[in-house]
């Protein structure tokens, strides 16, 4: 089965929301059930790369969504200069391979897309001075630790960090 190269914007009408099987049935459901719904609010932005095949909606082999959100200063670590309102940042809330592809190097390739653009986003004028992510459970930890520019949360070690200025070197 061979990919798209790119991720492209989510698109209900050509994108097979309801094949895709991460193992992880909330992440199913967001895509199936929410994520064109929240792009339409625009509460966030979900994009997917697609198998290359001749139905009209095409199988999505993986899918990154990404949000805005605001920290407490407090709650990053090592970060004291910043003010006391809260801090905008990128949120990764999303990521998802289907179980045919996994371990096969695609998450990773979903994570490195996910994190250039949103460096592309705060290009373009988004501000944001870092990007979080909240870690779905001990499986996908073990995923993220292969990454060493995630730190937790201080008071939440299933919430991670990346200053965006550590982003722009990758
Ligand atoms: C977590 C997930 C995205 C990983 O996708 P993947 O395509 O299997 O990951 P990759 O093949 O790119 O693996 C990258 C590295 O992470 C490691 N890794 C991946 N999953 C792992 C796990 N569960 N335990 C330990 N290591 C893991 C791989 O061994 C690989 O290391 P290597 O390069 O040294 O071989 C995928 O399993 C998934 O979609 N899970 C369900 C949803 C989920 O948990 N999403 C994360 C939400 S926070």
């Amino acid at each position: 089965m061979s990919l798209h190269q790119a991720f492209v914007a989510l698109d209900k009408s050509r994108h097979n929301t309801k094949g895709f099987d991460c193992g992880s049935k909330p992440m199913n459901t967001f895509l199936s059930r929410y994520a064109t719904k929240h792009n339409k609010l625009g509460l966030s932005r979900t994009y997917v790369l697609t198998e290359i095949a001749q139905q009209e909606a095409l199988p999505i082999a993986a899918y990154y969504t990404l949000a805005s959100s605001t920290v407490n200063r407090m709650d990053i670590p090592a970060q004291q200069s910043l003010p006391t309102y809260p801090v905008p940042v990128v949120m990764l809330a999303r990521l998802a391979v289907d179980k045919r592809f996994q371990g096969q190097g695609l998450g990773s390739k979903t994570l490195i897309y996910a994190l250039r653009q949103s460096v592309s986003l705060c290009k373009a004028g988004l501000p944001a001075y870092a990007l979080i992510l909240d870690v779905l459970d001990e499986n996908a930890m073990a995923f993220y630790q292969q990454f060493e520019m995630f730190q937790p949360f201080t008071k939440d070690p299933m919430r991670l960090f990346v200053p965006m200025k550590t982003l722009e070197k990758i």
